[in-house]
């Protein structure tokens, strides 16, 4: 599959025509179905005394299905393991590799979005990105135009699909004041500069978070889109799915899975480094989680540190002060593009005494993300908070944090 990874990486996001291959379309709509009604079953088994019969299936604006993250959910076996391969399909996983600039990227998440059963219309325009537990939108920017992106996301649509419009260009900016006039005003309506991505049954889109995107109706057309993405820091919840995969596919999870088991070793050096005071092994650290980063990757891979330093503070009993409930609560998850490996990283791997320890080391740039007063701006996941939605600290680099030691 040919593509064009200079025009991806300016416009943030390309669409592909027929990723998934039309003599195997019929039989992985199929394999959805399937797993739609297993899933169905399981909402009606899991649904609220006050809910309607159906659950979730009913009342969500997008029933979402969750391939690898319920453990033995039993979404996937052999009848539906072509759901989980056509993420190691070359279309898929070699492209994102190819556009990521890596040898081997890993799928993150594996999902399906549908259509709800009632009429919910148009979704608000957002930026997938919290920043209150990961980093300012501009840190991000500057990575991503350092070095590129590290993590890529996909639409993958078994029906036509209209629904998903994106503004070419905002992975690599902030947003516009007349955006913001007009997502404060009616965030659900046509954003000047908007693409409408037209999506054939097969197609994809693959894009570049942190783009400004937008779910523009969410209707009672048949949506069967498959949603996830791609990146060299993933997390595996459960592969209890790995049985009904091909050998091939079944070494590229193993693959990936090693990986993530380093990656997280590589975050505990990094995190140990900081508590030791050791600035070569902090450096050398950063450069195995990701090789070939300047200056400005190296400070946002710092800042998700900092976050996961709180979580490791948190996770270990202590009652840090000017910690809102939000960014508390994203410690309690799991987000491995971002360097959160959840609750067992942090009790597993430090004492709580380098825990606090550690909170001390990183609560001077942690004060730095925080202006005085909450604010707030449009377009993003996070609501009213005191960090900065848009700004990395000023005139600052890794340098300054680890003299920030002293
Ligand atoms: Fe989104």
């Amino acid at each position: 599959m040919k593509i064009n990874r200079t025009q991806f990486m300016e416009e943030g996001y390309l669409v592909l025509r027929e990723v998934i291959p039309p003599e195997e379309l019929n039989a992985l709509r199929e394999s959805y179905e399937l797993m739609v009604t297993r899933q169905r079953d399981l909402w009606v088994k899991e649904r609220h005394p006050n809910s309607p019969p159906e659950g979730v299936w009913e009342t969500s604006a997008q029933p979402r299905l969750n391939l690898g993250r319920e453990p033995l959910a039993g979404l996937v076996d052999d009848k539906t393991a072509s759901a989980v391969e056509i993420w190691a399909h070359e279309n898929m996983q070699h492209v994102s590799s190819e556009l990521l600039g890596e040898e081997d990227a890993g799928v993150t998440e594996m999902m399906l979005m549908c259509n709800p059963v009632r009429d919910h219309g148009p979704a608000a325009w957002h930026r997938d990105h919290h920043p209150i537990d990961t980093a300012p939108l501009q840190g991000y920017i500057d990575d991503i135009v350092e070095t590129g992106p590290r993590y890529v996301q996909w639409n993958l649509s078994l029906y036509d699909d209209n629904v998903l419009w994106v503004i070419p260009g905002s992975h690599l900016r902030v947003n516009t004041e007349q955006e913001n006039e007009q997502l404060l005003a009616d965030p659900r309506t046509p954003l000047q500069g908007g693409i409408q991505t037209h999506l054939n049954a097969g197609d994809g889109v693959v894009y570049i978070l942190p783009i400004l995107h937008w779910g523009s109706n969410y209707s009672q057309k048949m949506r069967r889109t498959i949603h996830g993405g791609f990146s060299n820091f993933t997390h595996y919840p459960t592969l209890d799915y790995m049985e009904y995969l091909s050998p091939k596919v079944q070494e590229m999870f193993d693959r990936w899975n090693a990986r993530s088991h380093q990656m997280q070793e590589w975050t505990e050096n990094a995190l140990q480094a900081a508590i030791d005071k050791d600035a070569s092994t902090y450096h050398a650290a950063l450069e195995k989680l990701h090789p070939d980063r300047g200056e400005k990757g190296k400070l946002l891979s710092t800042v998700f540190l900092c976050k996961a330093a709180c979580f490791v503070a948190l996770t270990h009993g202590y009652e840090l002060e000017d910690i809102p409930d939000d960014l508390r609560n994203r410690g309690k998850g799991f987000h491995s593009i971002t360097l959160n490996w959840g609750p067992p990283f942090a009790e597993e791997r430090f004492t709580q005494e380098e825990a606090s320890t550690l909170w001390e080391r990183f609560k001077p740039l942690d004060a730095l993300l925080k202006t005085d007063k909450e604010h707030f701006l449009p377009g993003f996941q996070s609501g009213p908070m005191r960090y900065y939605f848009n700004e990395m600290p000023p005139n600052y680099g890794v340098a300054d944090f680890i003299a920030s030691w002293q």
